[in-house]
């Protein structure tokens, strides 16, 4: 699938975020071993913890529809450009990593798309 594609999935789905405490929306899509493509967007909570990331949010929605296998994710913010995901989805991602390929993450900004390997991105990452 085309990258470029990913990401309008994942700008779509930004467009829903709900984020009225931070005013930061996030969009995230990810494309699975199917090829079939799940989006998210940030939700946040007034008890501010509860608050769930987009990365994450997609990856439920990709688990719920018996996927198990991730090959990438887009993420795009209309507030940030090449808005990187943090820690703790970094870690639900290599749950579902497609290996020996690894997860392509996949981001946009002013220089066009960039594409990292989440393997740069959480090195050495929690693994059972
Ligand atoms: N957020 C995401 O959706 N994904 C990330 O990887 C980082 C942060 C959201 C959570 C919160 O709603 C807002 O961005 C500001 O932290």
């Amino acid at each position: 699938m085309d990258y470029q594609e990913l990401i309008n999935l994942a700008i779509k789905a930004s467009e829903n975020s709900y984020s009225p405490y931070s005013k930061f929306a996030v969009g995230a899509c990810v494309l699975a071993e199917s090829g079939n493509t799940y989006s998210g967007c940030n939700f946040e909570n007034s008890s501010f913890g509860l608050t769930i990331c987009a990365e994450r949010n997609a990856v439920g929605s990709a688990i719920v529809a018996g996927e198990r296998k991730i090959k990438a994710v887009a993420i795009y913010s209309p507030n940030s450009e090449y808005c990187f995901p943090c820690g703790a989805c970094r870690q639900v991602l290599n749950e579902f990593k497609d290996a020996p390929e690894g997860l392509d993450v996949v981001l946009t900004g002013s220089d066009g798309i960039k594409v990292y390997k989440l393997e740069q991105l959480l090195p050495e990452g929690f693994n059972l």
